[in-house]
């Protein structure tokens, strides 16, 4: 190392220590407080909306979509559905790739595809996949299933999530009923 550039490195750390030692006062004239406290807030506003997502609904979760299956647009679904097929394949004769095949998915048990490796946490949910738990996991698939390994954010417009679930329900030789209005009345006071 040359000398001119051990000086630099020690009048840096001189620098530093000065300034350490000087302490407030230096940091006062320097930084004033109004300065301060402006920056400060931005940036902690900023992480706060980086962990969740910008909207203010982000940390209410899914809003209910079983009114909107009965007028979703599956030919949408479909289009969304290559968000997809980087992992999963949707036709009967499908097979599992990154993620199980979701042929016949709707109403299907929850981590039951043959031959596939689920992660444990998405082996020890029980139940089925019905709309509103496909509504849930599609919202935040890891908030949804702490632990899965399906690396997907998940989709945040409840438009979206009724069109990829029509489309979803549509993958089977008979699609499962569309929900009941007291079913969507249920769902509403409960996630509401
Ligand atoms: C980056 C890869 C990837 C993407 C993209 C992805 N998935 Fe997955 N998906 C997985 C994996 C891996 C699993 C298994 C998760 C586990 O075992 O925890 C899974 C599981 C599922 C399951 C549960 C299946 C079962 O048999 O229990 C559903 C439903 C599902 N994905 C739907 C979707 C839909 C719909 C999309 C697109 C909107 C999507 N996934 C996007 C990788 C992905």
């Amino acid at each position: 190392m040359d000398n001119l550039k051990t000086n630099k490195i020690l009048a840096a750390f001189l620098l530093a220590g000065l300034l350490a030692m000087g302490g407030g006062k230096i940091a006062e004239i320097l930084v004033p407080h109004e300065e301060l406290a402006e920056n400060a807030y931005p940036i902690e506003i900023k992480e706060v909306a980086g962990i969740g997502d910008s909207n203010a609904s982000s940390n209410k979760g899914p809003e209910p979509i079983l009114a909107l299956l009965a007028s979703a647009d599956v030919q949408a679904g479909m289009k969304l559905a290559k968000k997809c097929t980087a992992c999963h394949e949707f036709s009967a004769d499908g097979k599992n790739k990154t993620g199980p095949m979701l042929w016949n998915i709707v109403d299907a048990s929850m981590g039951m595809k043959d031959g596939f490796q689920y992660s444990d946490a998405l082996t020890k949910m029980e139940g089925q996949w019905d709309y509103s738990s496909l509504n849930a996991f599609l919202y935040k698939p890891k908030a949804y299933i702490k632990g899965t390994k399906m690396n997907f954010a998940g989709l945040k417009k409840p438009t979206d999530r009724a069109n990829m679930i029509a489309y979803l329900r549509s993958l089977a030789e008979t699609p499962v009923a569309l929900p009941s209005q007291e079913q969507i009345d249920a769902e509403k006071s409960e996630i509401n």
